[in-house]
């Protein structure tokens, strides 16, 4: 080869190093809810972010509502890398095979988001993202959208309200064994249909906080929403775990500290996001929101308190009452 086509050839292959060094490292971070909500406003936050402290070398799309991956099938996207990043509820790891994650569905566990963040901010927290590692996922963290109520066309008020109705919820064997407890049929269902199914009666109810109510319009086809705060909406950010392991170092800390930062936000906003969405709720006239007397509350807690046992197994029992231990919950007080 001539030198002269020697060095052009070896021009273009700079510049085409150089055009590569340039491209950015692209982040896709898909999730399954609204923009508009604790959740969406956290990946947007932590887009901000990592943008920024990187000058540009990490590009994050943030695909909401779906659009990219749905609920059964963004959790293998991610482990085959067509996804980086997701913030899944803590309720979908199940059919992963790390059903341990389900301990957040354990009906009134937790009575505050300060007990729940003992959890997730302690070694039970950190002790569920190692059980993720050997499925090629890294739990980076833990993100709140609050309590859930319950929502049906008929008044749920007490346990004997739920016989018959048909209720969708998410992948969880906790959940499922839940419904049961109350007498309603449970059905599993992806967070994407269940606006079309609710609104033509595939199923009678489901469960959600109303930042997901309000923002997926469930109220406009749900007539009443009870606030009972059976449980938690917790959400778990994880990524493929060798495109982050191999991430250039300085990038890496870059992003943690940006997730650092959006976590904080995502869970500063929850309480009032949610607020807001139940005020909205209300404020529509659409729905009719229902609350527990003490009593109501009391005879929820002690049809659902069985669940606690039943899932042993799939929980562990030492955890459960490392769980009672770290959030003061005392069976015999129900
Ligand atoms: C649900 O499926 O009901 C929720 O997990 C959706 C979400 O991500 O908040």
């Amino acid at each position: 080869m001539s030198l002269r086509i020697a060095l052009a050839a070896l021009s273009v292959a700079f510049s085409m190093a150089a055009a590569h060094a340039q491209q950015p490292i692209v982040i896709k971070f898909s999730h399954v809810v609204a923009a508009e909500t604790p959740k969406g406003k956290g990946a947007l936050k932590f887009k901000e972010l990592a943008e920024k402290s990187t000058n540009g070398r990490v590009k994050v799309e943030v695909y909401p509502n779906s659009q990219l991956y749905k609920d059964g099938e963004e959790l293998q996207m991610l482990q085959l890398g067509s996804v980086q990043m997701l913030a899944p509820s803590v309720s979908k790891f199940g059919p992963l095979g790390a059903r341990e994650f389900e301990l957040f569905d354990l009906p009134y566990i937790f009575d505050n988001v300060d007990e729940l963040h003992n959890i997730t901010q302690g070694r039970i927290g950190q002790s569920l993202f190692k059980k993720l590692e050997g499925k090629g996922i890294l739990g980076l963290a833990y993100w709140d959208n609050g309590f859930k109520g319950m929502s049906a066309n008929k008044a749920l008020r007490l346990p004997a309200d739920f016989r018959g109705q048909k209720m969708r919820i998410q992948s969880s064997k906790v959940l499922d064994s839940e419904m049961r407890a109350l007498g309603a049929t449970p059905q599993v269902m992806a967070f994407s249909e269940v606006y079309q199914a609710l609104q033509t009666g595939v199923v009678d109810g489901t469960e959600n906080p109303p930042s997901n109510m309000y923002t997926q319009k469930m109220h406009e086809v749900q007539k009443f929403f009870t606030l009972s705060d059976h449980g938690v909406i917790e959400y778990a950010v994880v990524v493929n775990k060798k495109f982050w392991e191999g991430l250039p170092p300085d990038i890496r800390a870059a992003l943690d500290a940006a997730m650092k930062e959006a976590t904080r936000f995502a869970n500063d906003i929850s309480k009032q996001e949610n607020d807001e969405a139940l005020a909205k709720i209300k404020a529509s006239g659409k729905t009719q929101v229902i609350t527990l007397t003490a009593d109501e509350k009391k005879a929820w807690k002690k049809a659902l308190l069985k669940v606690h046992k039943d899932h042993e197994g799939s929980i562990g029992k030492d955890t459960i009452q490392e769980i009672y231990k770290e959030t003061g919950f005392d069976p015999a007080k129900l």
